[in-house]
């Protein structure tokens, strides 16, 4: 099956547009918020350009060399004795396990849309009753929107890679960062902006506990699409001699600045408005409405164009959620993209119904499983387990077990000897131990 081939600066847009999503507008700002700011944000900062980026082009350099799925680009590339290596490839399917969680809050996301128009909520009991009312007791709503998002979704999907993904990422990430820098420039003329400022870069460092770095290094993995085969599928799709040093450098460099940008905007709106930072979780859906009521009209505007900038970010993450296993379905199973569309889209969007009734006062018991929503689990286990799982996989692979001679050339050309020996240090030792250790943490057995 031959994969179609996106333009440069198309797979550099369906990258970015991979990576920058609700990690970097929602849930990248609240942790900040929760883990103290300053301090968090350095360790971020740390392991995105010491691991994030070093995983990122290994995870390009499978994808591009393979040029196949998931599975099929590990079994290409991994030497003959050793093609076991091929169910590496599975971590593909983490993308839908995601989805069941993502396209439910990409719900939340159009449902805020449409009640913006029915004016901002003036206080934050108010707020948090819309809010805790959506999610405790509005199950056909958010329903409703899980399937609309789905339908956006899978027919961007089924429109293929140049015809949806490309096209559909083209036009959205510009008009992303067009609002998310214009709302920078706005809030630059606040009074916040400058608290907000230092609480993003003054680093307090008595805040930072093991528990902030923990989440810091999951959270590169999550916000630069890591670990599950996303830039994989996509890379397999690559054009021709392009530099994936470079490509892999410009779309880490665009997710950290909308991350940073979304997190000082967010800020200063909270800070003009004398409103705390810790606000977990809710924090875009609840403070920030608030906080936004108080600008009156402008607030309103302020308010649609964060939330439109939300659904950009969010769909065009799905979409990279989607297409692996689609590619997958595909290219084994030799059926048509229709057909892939169909069943990979259904697998989440019917575990996403669980999810979402997960929360719900009604049905919360049924799907949960020892007191735990499903919805939390399935968030615990990609994040915790499976991304550092994926991301542990292929740096072992590209590390150790790829076939170097025929690998290693093209990342020394672009490279040249000196990083690509720091490269390599990176994906041997570095980001192995850290993942190793973050996972273990995670899962209670090692404490620091
Ligand atoms: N990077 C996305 C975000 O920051 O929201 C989430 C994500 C997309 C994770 C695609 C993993 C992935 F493969
Ligand atoms: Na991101």
């Amino acid at each position: 099956m031959k994969i179609a081939q996106f333009s440069r600066i198309g797979f550099i847009m369906a990258a970015a547009g991979s990576a920058v999503g609700l990690g970097n507008i929602w849930k990248f700002p609240y942790m900040t918020g929760e883990y103290g700011g300053g301090a968090f944000v350095l360790v971020y900062l740390i392991t995105i350009t010491f691991i994030g980026f070093s995983v990122m082009i290994a995870e390009m350099l499978i994808g591009s060399l393979g040029r196949k799925d998931t599975v099929g680009s590990f079994e290409e590339l991994a030497p003959p004795n050793k093609k076991g290596w091929k169910y590496a490839g599975f971590m593909g399917f983490n993308g839908l396990i995601i989805m069941t969680f993502y396209s439910v809050v990409i719900g939340w996301i159009f449902y805020y849309l449409f009640e913006i128009f029915s004016g901002l909520p003036t206080s934050t009991d108010m707020a948090k009753e819309t809010f805790d009312n959506l999610v405790a007791n509005e199950a056909g709503i958010q329903l409703f929107w899980h399937t609309v998002a789905t339908i956006i979704v899978t027919y961007i999907v089924y429109r293929g890679i140049k015809g949806g993904i490309e096209k559909i990422n083209l036009i959205l990430m510009p008009a992303l960062m067009l609002i998310l820098f214009g709302m920078l420039i706005y809030a630059f003329n606040l009074d916040g902006f400058s608290k907000a400022f230092s609480f993003m870069f003054a680093p307090d460092w008595s805040k930072l506990n093991s528990e902030a770095i923990v989440r810091a290094v999951g959270h590169s993995f999550f916000t630069l699409s890591l670990g599950m085969g996303a830039i994989m599928t996509y890379a397999a799709s690559l054009p021709k001699h392009t530099s994936i040093t470079q490509t892999a450098f410009i779309v880490t460099f665009m997710d950290t600045l909308i991350a940073l940008v979304a997190g000082l905007v967010i800020y200063t709106f909270l800070f003009t408005e004398g409103a705390p930072p810790s606000q977990g979780p809710g924090l875009v859906f609840i403070s920030l409405p608030v906080v936004l009521s108080n600008f009156g009209t402008v607030g309103t505007v302020l308010a649609l164009l964060f939330f439109l900038a939300l659904s950009f970010a969010g769909l065009t993450s799905a979409v990279s959620l989607v297409e692996p296993v689609v590619q997958y379905i595909i290219d084994r199973f030799n059926q048509s993209r229709f057909k892939a569309v169909l069943i990979a889209g259904s697998a989440y969007y019917l575990i996403g119904v669980g999810a979402l009734l997960s929360y719900t006062k009604d049905y919360g018991n049924i799907f949960s499983i020892g007191g735990k929503p499903l919805f939390d689990l399935l968030e615990y286990t990609t994040d915790s387990i499976l991304l550092p799982l994926g991301g542990l996989l292929i740096a072992i692979f590209v590390g150790y077990i790829l076939q170097k001679e025929r690998v290693y050339s093209v990342l020394k050309n672009e490279m040249g000897k000196r990083y690509f020996d720091i490269w390599l240090f990176s994906i041997r030792y570095i980001a192995p131990l850290a993942l190793l250790f973050m996972m273990l943490n995670l899962m209670g057995i090692l404490k620091i």
